[in-house]
């Protein structure tokens, strides 16, 4: 490792200014024994500042076709707004071992472009081992175990790569700053020049970075702002899916998400994710119900199921997957107080079938039927499909993007739909499914049970 060239300053714990030498009275704020020795990171290796030249926007479209790349994987192509914009510095975020390398790996070889491969956090051997599983085309693929940021800017001149992989940003290092790798001022600073590198080299960047407990990308919140695209990916251990969501995207819809399925060979696309989420779906249970979902611009259905039981001590539970926990605790009350269903002495469990989470209102009428269907003991028709945003009141207010909701529930052969009023207008009343226009959660029970 290059040796680190620090200089030594003296700081006033008191006004927090600097000064080159000690003194024991501060001279800023006067106070007496408030100065002590840090150290303070060399300037970054006395880079000169190249002013940039201006050209005309004209100049600029003319020169920029805006060409898409394709990852090789639709799903992929679907969540960053039509495939990889070449220059552009995209973060891939999550949690340990839900596949990122792997996603990664499958990018670098499907793009079928000069890729450079940065593994600072395992060795090539172990990226080459991966990359025998996942049956990869390894011909321009070009691994480095570097961690060092100048390494990696060296090699990326050497090889000219179109895409760069660096997986991931905790591991690499800016070898001038004191700190460790991982650190919120080497995330800052080796995505800052990590970003001057793409826009400079025309080249695109995908850096892949931890997420920490409460599920955001670990450091800086300024290495999001930075980038062009964040992307998550998602999944849970009890389940082969994973779902890669885009959380920001210049170049394209944000919110939208790819579904994948995950095996010893890699991540495969699922064409068809309302089938897999619906295949084991319960028909005539009393507590279930369909929800058509909106994930970005896509309609997923989602099987909702409730159970309802007495409960044996004290406060009854209240446990929810894949949904807001104190949004159920509202709906129980509106069952409770608008439709005179005693909740109070039940304990309430509601799943999201699949592991989907879903933070959309239009979910709520689904949920509140599926419990009140438990309550009551009587099942939902297999053929319905439900949706609507549930007010205090216990009415059923408009949701958005109806018509490609039920479009998703028409293709898979669903019949029946109970729908905000507010919400049915001419395209929607064209759709091969008959309507049921509700204004309150009470009128849906009337044509439900
Ligand atoms: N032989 C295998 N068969 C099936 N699945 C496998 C196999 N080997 C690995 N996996 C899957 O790949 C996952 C690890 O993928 P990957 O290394 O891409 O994740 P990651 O997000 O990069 O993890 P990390 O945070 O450790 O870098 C494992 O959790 C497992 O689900
Ligand atoms: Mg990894």
């Amino acid at each position: 490792m290059a040796k680190l060239k620090t200089k030594t300053a003296f700081l006033c714990s008191v006004c927090v200014d600097d000064f080159p030498k000690w003194n024991g009275q501060c001279p800023s704020c006067k106070e007496w024994g408030t100065l002590s020795e840090f150290k303070v990171p060399a300037k970054k290796n006395g880079r000169k500042h190249e002013p940039r030249e201006t050209k005309s926007l004209t100049d600029v479209l003319t020169a920029n076709s805006g060409e898409r790349i394709s990852t090789g994987l639709k799903e992929a192509d679907r969540v960053l707004g039509g495939g990889i914009l070449a220059g552009s510095l995209i973060l891939l975020g999550g949690s340990p071992g839900v596949g990122k390398s792997t996603l990664a790996l499958h990018i670098g070889s499907g793009i079928n472009r000069k890729v450079l491969y940065i593994s600072a956090e395992e060795s090539e051997e172990q990226v080459a081992l991966r990359a025998r599983r996942l049956h990869v085309n390894p011909d321009q693929l070009f691994l480095s175990g570097e961690n060092e940021l100048d390494g990696i800017i060296s090699h990326i001149d050497r090889i000219r790569p179109e895409l760069v992989v660096i997986d991931s940003i905790q591991t690499v290092m800016n070898s001038g700053l004191e700190s460790l790798p991982g650190s919120p001022s080497q995330i800052r600073d080796c995505g800052q020049r990590l970003l001057e590198v793409s826009k400079q080299k025309n080249v695109t960047i995908l850096i892949v970075g931890h997420v920490t407990k409460d599920g955001t990308i670990a450091g800086p919140k300024m290495l999001e702002h930075m980038v062009d695209t964040v992307l998550y990916m998602e999944g849970d251990d009890r389940y082969d899916h994973r779902i890669l969501r885009s959380a920001k995207n210049r170049f394209g819809a944000t919110h939208e998400v790819g579904i994948f399925n995950m095996d010893e060979n890699g991540l495969r696309e699922v064409a068809n994710p309302s089938e897999m989420f619906l295949a084991e779906r319960s028909v005539n249970i009393p507590g279930t119900s369909i929800y058509p979902s909106l994930e970005g611009t896509r309609p997923i259905l989602v099987e909702v199921q409730a159970l309802v039981s007495n409960a044996n001590f004290g406060t009854p539970q209240r446990n929810v997957n894949g949904f807001d926990y104190k949004r159920l605790g509202m709906l129980i009350a509106v069952l409770e107080k608008r439709l005179g269903l005693a909740m109070g002495t039940k304990d309430v469990f509601v799943n999201l079938v699949g592991g989907l989470r879903v933070d959309d209102p239009a979910a709520d009428l689904s949920i509140i039927c599926s419990v009140a269907s438990s309550t009551m003991d009587k099942p939902i028709g297999e053929d319905v499909v439900l949706l609507g945003e549930v007010g205090l009141a216990g009415e059923v207010r408009s949701i958005n993007r109806l018509e490609q909701r039920l479009l998703e529930a028409a293709a898979l052969g669903f019949k029946k739909a109970v729908v905000p009023a507010a919400s049915v207008n001419d395209k929607v009343k064209k759709i091969k499914i008959d309507l049921y226009p509700v204004k309150f959660v009470k009128e849906a029970f009337k044509i439900l049970f």
